[in-house]
């Protein structure tokens, strides 16, 4: 991971824009000591409820106030004596304990995050149509603050159409309903359906909470691309570059944490997937201008945060390349590869969908990122500029971003996801009012 998971909750509720509610749905008392932010742990009954452990914990341990409410069904996987002593508070999943605090209301209206991890096909179905029958169900449709679903389930029911429509009409609303992972399931089945690592399910929470009224991209598609394309001159080398990643990723957390949907598509980067994102890898320039030719029809926003090789071996040898003794190496024929961002930009697969790039230069940065975006034809341009401390894999970098519009937003030296929010402003700014898709 590039960052702490356990970074203070002070800092994860800057910027939160509202005023934090004590558990009871007071706000927090006027110069009083800071208060925690309350989060509500949703747990419903799948295997995975034992991951949700890990979770609270981690989120306890970061400072959160956590109430976990879990269904029923999840108390046959983890019992309300666990919930209970990790949490710290007293354990319900019915609306018929307590009723004099009226807690069925006061959970919902109290918390800061709502994050159910994880979420069945059932929990999905009933937060989707509003039905009120325990105390989670309640808590979602009394809750005011964002709220984060981790589904897990096997795969035929996380593609049957019902929960296909369940998840967009929860995504319409501005839940953020994070990508399942891929692996094994209960038993011997494997495929999309695993609840995410917990600590990729927390640094969501963490990022949703910092993003607080900030849900701008919420029911939009968009899609990223990171990394360095490899171009194979044999089975055992390639031509290639040193990026890490790290400014796709970024970009692509932060997506999820404002409500959009995320496909990544990911070439030759190293990092874990990012929870709640889509992930395709790729390897070469070819595949990955197919990549995102076949996510682009479907998206509002189209982002080529990858560093695409211009060129690849003009052939690849099916078997090593040796060297022969006194014989010179042969010279290595390149061809273009295809500039995929003009290629995005010239043929919008939708219409006010929009199209960012980047680009790295060491003079001239304006100048020279100005001539680009012309030349690529796409509607921002994240110009990078390159020097001593700024290279590839550092954790920080300098930009300014160009508007096709004349526009120039400068981002001081600093986090890359620090950029990543600026790149998302301007496209919230700029993108056309969502559509009932
Ligand atoms: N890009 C692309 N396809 C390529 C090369 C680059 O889509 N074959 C994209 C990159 O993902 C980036 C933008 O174009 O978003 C600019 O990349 P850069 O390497 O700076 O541009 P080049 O066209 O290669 O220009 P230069 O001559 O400066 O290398």
């Amino acid at each position: 991971m590039e960052e702490s998971t356990n970074q203070p909750a002070a800092e994860a509720t800057a910027g939160a824009g509202r005023e934090p509610h004590t558990g009871a749905g007071e706000p927090a008392a006027a110069g009083g000591a800071a208060r925690k932010p309350s989060v509500v742990l949703g747990v419903s009954g799948g295997i995975a409820a034992y991951k949700a452990c890990e979770l609270l914990r981690r989120l306890t341990e970061s400072g959160h106030d956590v109430r976990v409410v879990p269904t029923a069904s999840a108390l046959h996987f983890v019992g309300e004596a666990t919930w209970s002593a990790l949490s710290g508070h007293p354990v319900s999943t019915e609306v018929w304990t307590d009723v004099h605090e009226v807690a069925h209301v006061r959970i919902g209206q109290g918390a800061d995050l709502v994050v159910v991890a994880p979420a069945t096909a059932d929990t999905l179905a009933k937060a989707a149509h509003g039905l009120a029958g325990d105390l989670l169900t309640n808590t979602l449709l009394t809750a005011r603050c964002p709220v984060v679903f981790a589904p897990a389930m096997h795969t035929e029911m996380w593609e049957h159409p019902a929960t296909r429509e369940n998840v967009a009409t929860l995504r319409r609303r501005g839940a953020v309903v994070i990508e399942p992972a891929v692996g094994r399931l209960t038993g011997v089945d494997t495929g999309k359906g695993r609840l995410p690592d917990p600590g990729e399910i927390f640094e969501v929470c963490r990022r949703v909470l910092a993003a607080g009224a900030r849900r701008d991209l919420a029911g939009r598609h968009v899609v990223v691309s990171a990394g360095g394309t490899r171009e194979p001159l044999d089975p055992v080398r390639f031509l290639g570059n040193r990026s890490s990643g790290k400014q796709g990723y970024a970009l692509a957390r932060a997506a999820v944490a404002r409500g959009a949907r995320v496909t990544l598509v990911s070439a030759n980067s190293a990092l874990p997937d990012p929870a709640g994102a889509d992930v395709v890898r790729v390897g070469t320039a070819v595949q990955l201008r197919e990549a995102m030719l076949k996510a682009a029809p479907d998206a509002d926003v189209v982002v080529m945060a990858a560093a695409v090789a211009d060129f690849r071996p003009a052939t690849y040898a099916t078997g090593k390349i040796k060297k022969r003794d006194g014989q010179e190496p042969e010279p290595i024929a390149l061809v273009r590869n295809p500039d995929i961002l003009a290629e995005l930009s010239a043929e919008r697969a939708r219409p006010g969908q929009l199209v960012v790039g980047f680009a790295a230069e060491t003079d001239d940065v304006v100048p020279n990122g100005r001539a680009k975006l012309a030349r690529k034809g796409c509607d921002l341009l994240v110009v990078n500029e390159v020097g001593e401390r700024k290279t590839f894999g550092a954790e920080e970098n300098e930009a300014v971003v160009l508007g096709a519009d004349g526009s120039e937003t400068p981002v001081p030296y600093g986090p890359k996801e620090a950029l990543a929010e600026t790149v998302w402003d301007l496209v919230a700014r700029a993108l056309p009012p969502a559509t009932d898709a």
